[in-house]
């Protein structure tokens, strides 16, 4: 399948920011990591990364213009407050899946809402970058249907 892995704010500070929560390997590492696993399951995979939530929704709509099949989206913080990426996510009618590193029901209330979450088909959370390749994992499935 032909696949965009879009990351959202602050997260090309992993490796730097709150190790303790989201472990010491950076965001180059684990971009690679999901490309090369990716590609050994036969996905085309393209990975973006904007702190700025305009880009992101370009980056969605991108995805439509030019194709793609599936989105794996973390959208960092905005997933919380965040109704023009639900919206484009719904624009674009890409099935779409949302990833976060933590486990975000664990954590601070505000954290426990996800207002993009229902704009996608499922949503994975908890399992650090293993929660990337879980994801596409699940669309070989769905594909499959
Ligand atoms: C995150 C969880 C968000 O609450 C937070 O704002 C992030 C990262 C995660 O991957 O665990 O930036 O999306």
């Amino acid at each position: 399948m032909k696949l965009m892995i879009i990351n959202g704010p602050n997260l090309n500070m992993l490796g730097i920011r709150e190790k303790e929560i989201y472990g010491t390997k950076t965001y180059t590492n684990i971009s690679d990591y999901i490309k090369t696993e990716g590609e050994k399951k036969g996905h085309e995979v393209k990975i973006f990364q904007s702190n700025v939530e305009g880009e992101i929704i370009n980056f969605i709509q991108q995805a439509y213009f030019e194709k793609f099949e599936g989105i794996i989206i973390n959208p960092g913080a905005f997933t919380h407050y965040s109704y023009a990426i639900h919206d484009a996510i719904k624009s674009v009618n890409i099935p779409t899946i949302e990833v976060h590193l933590s486990n975000i029901h664990g954590r601070e209330d505000f954290r426990k809402n996800s207002v993009t979450a229902s704009a996608c088909i499922g949503s994975i959370c908890g399992f650090g970058e293993q929660g990337y390749i879980l994801a596409m994992d699940a669309f070989s499935k769905e594909s499959e249907k």
